[in-house]
């Protein structure tokens, strides 16, 4: 089956398989139980639970059975997800609606003989071209600055400045890597909202002479960064900074606008990169920067040994595609609206930030890739927070609430700090949560009544190294195609954060000109009135 022509997942025999089973075993009085399933299958574990580089998931405590899973199995074959992702790695134009390659895996390849192998065997995969030419040395490039940055002892504290994929990437993995105790460069700072507090905030206490400002963005046409960027240029003029050549670097796919801005170098990367999959190409400088050249290579290995999972393993063990059917059996047979992220990491904290986007810009559509519109639900919202402190918060809905949510937790066995009591509390609660929501308790009054039968995924990492973090983040990135691929989404456009864009421009001018516009609706007219205090 070619890829331009495999059928959505609506148009294969198993969704109406799918749909049938769906009314006989999980609707009506005899509906299914999590606690009568493992009681009546012994197996059940093994038969959902599956390791893959870095994470083992336990998927046994979701409101699935073993026909669900055979029939989406049969969905994801009869939707040609093999033929789909091969066009992936082989790099032919995916991206249909802007004629592009999808290029990130092949930035994790690039470099390779350079890095570690993880194990000989899962170290190629034979589908990989070199879609990339210039990824190597564009790599290489950003590798040598991020040690420059790291042996000048005059650079004490480095200002990213992007957003989105620009930043959410680079800012979640410095995060989790900082707290597991793999950084050790200048210090880094991070600022992508266009509200001037941040920037404002970043900027205490800093010396020009000793601030090295990184300016990331693939289009190099973002308001927020530029904006931005202007005003980290004119502070640094303003506290008598010289040599702005030296104190700022642009990494953007749109080198002329970079060099136009005056930086003195511009990392590069190809247009393939997709904004919030960029996090391994020349966008990941910071990240270079906290953990050095090694540090690098060995996220870099870590989603290489996810890629070859992903490209490998039979449907059956294939932990991203079983966690994109899971997904659609949630979204589409089960009419779930949202999933939890619960990262019981406090390095892991902006993970659901992160995921937002990735899942959210990717698979938020509501056409799929020949124009036509979907007569399914696309992706659910994205949401969560860090545990325990979640536990404080939003678990009461989880647990008692009207809407059925199911959560993933994310757990790290070993802790990178060696204060006595913490980790074994913290992932006994994440699994106490689990185990609570699925069990359920019989009550003495209503309001201390659990239904139960809540579901949940345990995905758990060895530690929070740049290994096991490449591969997480891999895994999820091929998650979010795989489920985009069923849906016969593109995952790698964003049409839809264009016309607020637009929008913006006219308003702003409105606001600053304090000209009528007569064209603008009469509740924006009214605030805008409003803002300028007339
Ligand atoms: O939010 C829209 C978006 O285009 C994202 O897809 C992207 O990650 C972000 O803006 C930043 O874009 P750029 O890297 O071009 O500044």
């Amino acid at each position: 089956m070619s890829w331009q022509h495999r059928p959505r997942c609506d148009e294969t025999p198993s969704w109406a398989l799918l749909a049938a089973h769906h009314a006989r075993a999980f609707q009506g009085p005899a509906a299914f139980d999590l606690r009568r399933a493992f009681a009546q299958d012994a197996q059940r574990v093994a038969a959902f639970s599956m390791d893959a580089p870095a994470v083992f998931a336990d998927l046994s405590k979701n409101l699935i059975d073993r026909e669900a899973q055979r029939l989406l199995n049969q969905l994801a074959r009869d939707c040609g997800i093999q033929a789909h992702r091969d066009a992936m790695l082989r790099g032919e134009r995916i991206n249909t609606s802007e004629q592009r390659a999808v290029t990130h895996v092949h930035w994790r390849w690039a470099l390779n003989s350079l890095a570690a192998p993880i194990n000989q065997a899962q170290d190629a995969i034979d589908s990989i071209v070199n879609e990339v030419p210039t990824a190597a040395a564009d790599l290489s490039a950003m590798l040598d600055c991020a040690e420059a940055v790291r042996a000048d002892r005059a650079i004490t504290d480095v200002v990213h400045i992007g957003i989105g994929g620009s930043d959410l990437g680079p800012r979640l993995v410095v995060q989790a890597l900082q707290s597991s105790g793999h950084v050790n460069g200048p210090r880094l700072h991070f600022v992508a909202n266009m509200d001037g507090h941040e920037l404002a905030e970043a900027l205490r206490g800093l010396r020009p002479c000793g601030t090295l400002f990184i300016v990331a963005s693939k289009t190099f046409g973002t308001a927020e960064t530029l904006r931005n960027a202007q005003s980290a240029r004119e502070w640094f003029a303003a506290q008598g900074g010289v040599d702005v050549a030296r104190h700022f670097v642009a990494v953007s796919a749109n080198a002329a606008a970079a060099t136009a801005f005056g930086a003195g170098r511009c990392l590069g990367f190809d247009e393939g990169v997709g904004g919030r999959f960029s996090l391994w190409s020349s966008i990941g400088l910071p990240i270079a920067i906290a953990v050095g050249r090694a540090g690098f290579l060995d996220l870099l290995a870590g989603a290489r040994a996810m890629d070859a999972h992903f490209a490998r393993a039979p449907i059956e063990r294939n932990l991203p595609v079983q966690l994109a059917l899971l997904d659609l059996w949630y979204r589409n047979f089960h009419g779930l609206h949202s999933r939890c992220v619960a990262p019981y990491h406090h390095g892991l904290r902006k993970l659901p930030a992160y995921l937002q986007q990735l899942e959210m810009e990717s698979n938020g559509k509501g056409v799929d890739a020949r124009g036509r519109t979907l007569v399914c639900a696309s992706a659910p919202v994205t949401w969560g927070q860090a545990g325990s402190n979640g536990q404080h918060a939003f678990f009461q809905m989880l647990h008692q609430g009207s809407e059925v949510v199911p959560v993933e937790f994310v757990l790290v066995r070993a802790a990178a700090h060696e204060l006595p009591g913490h980790q074994d509390k913290l992932l006994a609660n994440a699994l106490a949560q689990a185990r609570a929501l699925m069990l359920g308790h019989q009550g003495d009054s209503p309001e201390r009544h659990f239904a139960g039968n809540r579901p949940s995924t345990v995905l758990l990492l060895p530690d929070l190294s740049p290994r096991s973090l490449g591969a997480l983040l891999a895994l999820y990135e091929h998650r979010t195609f795989a489920l985009g691929s069923l849906w016969g989404i593109n995952s790698f456009d964003q049409w839809g954060v264009e016309l607020g864009k637009r929008h913006a421009g006219e308003i702003e001018t409105a606001l600053r000109t304090h000209t009528e516009d007569t064209a603008l609706d009469p509740s924006t007219a009214g605030l805008l009135n409003r803002l300028r205090g007339s």
